[in-house]
C-alpha cells in the first residue's frame, strides 16, 4: 500500500511502515521513547508494537483507562506529571497507539509538554485510522462539550497497520464505517456506491478502502489544515452529530452512543436538511437513510430530547458570530458549508429520522 504524503508528514500503511518508524527513531535520535495506551490497546495492541520496535532507546509505557471519559484535562495533567516523573524531555518522543481517545489526548499532551514534543500516531480503531490519527486535530472534552480544547499540530508520522483491527469489536468497527460513509458522500460518489449495499462490500478488500478513505480526508485537509474553508466539509453528520453524541453522555435515560453511532444519526438528519433546502433529491435522502439505517441501529428522540439538543448545537465549534454552520450535502459527492439552518427544520429532521 502506497505511503500517502500529507502537510509535513507521511501516513504509512502496513508491515513496511515500521521500518521506516525505526529509521526515523533512529535518525531522529530521541532521548526516550513514551508509549501511550489505554487499557485496552495495552491489552491487543502493545505486544504486536514492541517486538516490532527496533530501538536501543528506553521506553515508558504510560497506560490511561479506556473510554471518552478520559479525554479530559484532568488525564492531561495526570500525563504531564507522569511524564516529567519519569524523565522525559525535549527530545521525547510520544507514539500514541489506540483509538481516537489515545491520538486526540496523546496529540494534545504532547503538543503542550514543554512547549511540545514530537508525537506520532499508530491508531489501532477503524476510526482513528480513517479519522482521528489524520488530519493534525488534537484536544480534549470539556465536561461532556467535545472537543472544546485543542490545538492544530500534526504529528511526525501515522503508521496505519490494519492487523490491529482484528481484536476491535464489530460495534467500534461500525463506528469507523460511518466516518468511511462520510468520505464517499461529501467527496466520492463512487465510494459511496461500493459501501451502499453492505452485503456487497469486498472486505477482503477493506484495506485498500481504508487506504482511500484516508486519501479522501488527507486531501480536504491539505487544502484547508486550518479549517477556514472547505475542510468544514468533513464536519458533514457532525453538527448535529457531537450534540446528539454529548446529549446521550450527559443523559441516564439515552444509549451512550459511539462518536460513529451519533455521527450516523447526524449524517441522516443533516442528508434530510440537504434535501429540504433542495441541495440533494428526495430519492438521493432516502438512498442514504436506507444504507445507514441498515447498518446502524436506530435511536428513539422524544419531543422533550429536542430542545437540549438544539441548545448542545450552540456550543458547536464551527459556529461563527454565535450563528449554527452546517456542512450540507450538494448532490452525492460534494459539499455545500457555511449554511444556516432553521431550528424548526432541524426538528422535522428528527421527526423524520424516526419514521
Ligand atoms: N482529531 C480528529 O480529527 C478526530 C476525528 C474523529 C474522531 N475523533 C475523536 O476520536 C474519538 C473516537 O475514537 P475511537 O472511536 O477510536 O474511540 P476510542 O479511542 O475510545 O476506541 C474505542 C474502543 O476501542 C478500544 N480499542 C482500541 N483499539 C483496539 C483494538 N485494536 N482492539 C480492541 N479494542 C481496541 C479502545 O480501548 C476503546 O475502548 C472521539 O474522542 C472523537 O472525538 C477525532
Amino acid at each position: 500500500m502506497q505511503p500517502i504524503q500529507a502537510n509535513g508528514y507521511p501516513i504509512l500503511f502496513g508491515e513496511n511502515g515500521y521500518q521506516f518508524l525505526n529509521e526515523f527513531i533512529e535518525e531522529k535520535n530521541y532521548s526516550t521513547i513514551f508509549i501511550l495506551v489505554d487499557t485496552h490497546s495495552n491489552e491487543w495492541c502493545l505486544n504486536r508494537l514492541l517486538p516490532l520496535l527496533a530501538t536501543s532507546k528506553t521506553i515508558e509505557i504510560i497506560e490511561i483507562e479506556a473510554g471518552e471519559s478520559e479525554k479530559n484535562i484532568h488525564t492531561c495533567v495526570e500525563l504531564w506529571t507522569v511524564m516529567t516523573e519519569l524523565g522525559a524531555d525535549r527530545k521525547t518522543v510520544l507514539l500514541n497507539l489506540g483509538g481516537g481517545v489515545i491520538t486526540d489526548i496523546g496529540g494534545f499532551v504532547a503538543a503542550t509538554f514543554k512547549r511540545g514534543i514530537d508525537f506520532i500516531h499508530i491508531p489501532t480503531t477503524l476510526l482513528a485510522m480513517v479519522d482521528a490519527a489524520v488530519g493534525g486535530k488534537n484536544g480534549v472534552d470539556l465536561g461532556t462539550l467535545k472537543n472544546q480544547i485543542g490545538v492544530i499540530k500534526v504529528p511526525q508520522l501515522v503508521l496505519i497497520d490494519t492487523d490491529y483491527l482484528s481484536t476491535l469489536p464489530k460495534n467500534e468497527m461500525r463506528s469507523g464505517l460511518a466516518e468511511m460513509l462520510k468520505h464517499g458522500l461529501i467527496h466520492d460518489a463512487p465510494y459511496w456506491k461500493a459501501f451502499k449495499e453492505l452485503s456487497q462490500v469486498d472486505f477482503a478488500d477493506f484495506d485498500t478502502l481504508i487506504h482511500r478513505s484516508v486519501a479522501i480526508k488527507n486531501e480536504i485537509v491539505m487544502q484547508d489544515p486550518t479549517e477556514d474553508g472547505i475542510r468544514k466539509a468533513l464536519n458533514f453528520g457532525h453538527t448535529l452529530g457531537h450534540a446528539i453524541e454529548s446529549y446521550c453522555l450527559e443523559s441516564n435515560e439515552k444509549p451512550t452512543l459511539l462518536h460513529g453511532e451519533a455521527v450516523a444519526i447526524g449524517m441522516i438528519l443533516e442528508s434530510y436538511l440537504s434535501w429540504q433546502k433542495g441541495l440533494i433529491t428526495a430519492v438521493e435522502y432516502q438512498e442514504i437513510k436506507t444504507a445507514i439505517n441498515a447498518i446502524f441501529d436506530p435511536v428513539t428522540f422524544d419531543q422533550k430530547d429536542l430542545q437540549p439538543i438544539l441548545d448542545l448545537l450552540i456550543h458547536d465549534k464551527k459556529n461563527e458570530y454565535g450563528k449554527v454552520q452546517f456542512a450540507l450535502l450538494q448532490g452525492i459527492g460534494n459539499i455545500k458549508i457555511n449554511q444556516e439552518v432553521e431550528n424548526e427544520l432541524i426538528i422535522k429532521s428528527f421527526e423524520d429520522y424516526q419514521r
